[in-house]
């Protein structure tokens, strides 16, 4: 796990703006929460096509959602959550390995610049991610 937790300290140190910051890992159709910081979330365990980061797994992209409050289907962790992204983690054959999730309490808090440091990442987090 240490690759993860290594991840998550990295990421939330990006941006001031950057108030939950979690990975979750997919195991077969579930995505289970692995290293965080942030608030303590009820949402441990995603299933796959629901919530925001189920959606990205299910559509095998990335989600920008810079108003939480207008996605139907999304899965509240902290009622301050304005903006969520979320970068899929994958292997070097592609295959998804689970996703870094970032809530903001700033509405459009994700812009093209730290969808990019993330990105960086989450490509350097597929190759050492734990077998
Ligand atoms: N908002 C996510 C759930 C995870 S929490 O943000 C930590 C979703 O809709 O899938």
């Amino acid at each position: 796990m240490a690759p993860l937790g290594a991840a998550v300290r990295y990421v939330a140190a990006l941006s001031p703006k950057f108030h939950w910051v979690g990975i979750y890992i997919l195991k077969k159709n579930i995505l289970e929460l692995g290293p965080f910081i942030g608030e303590p979330t009820e949402h441990t365990r995603i299933p796959v096509g629901t919530g925001v980061c189920g959606t990205a797994v299910a559509e095998n992209s990335d989600q920008n959602v810079p108003d939480v409050t207008r996605v139907p289907n999304y899965l509240s962790c902290s009622m301050k959550t304005r903006s969520e992204l979320v970068v899929l983690v994958r292997d070097k054959r592609g295959r998804v390995l689970g996703q870094i999730d970032i809530d903001s309490h700033l509405p459009e808090a994700f812009g093209p610049e730290e969808e990019k440091a993330v990105r960086k990442i989450a490509d350097e987090l597929g190759v050492l991610w734990p077998a």
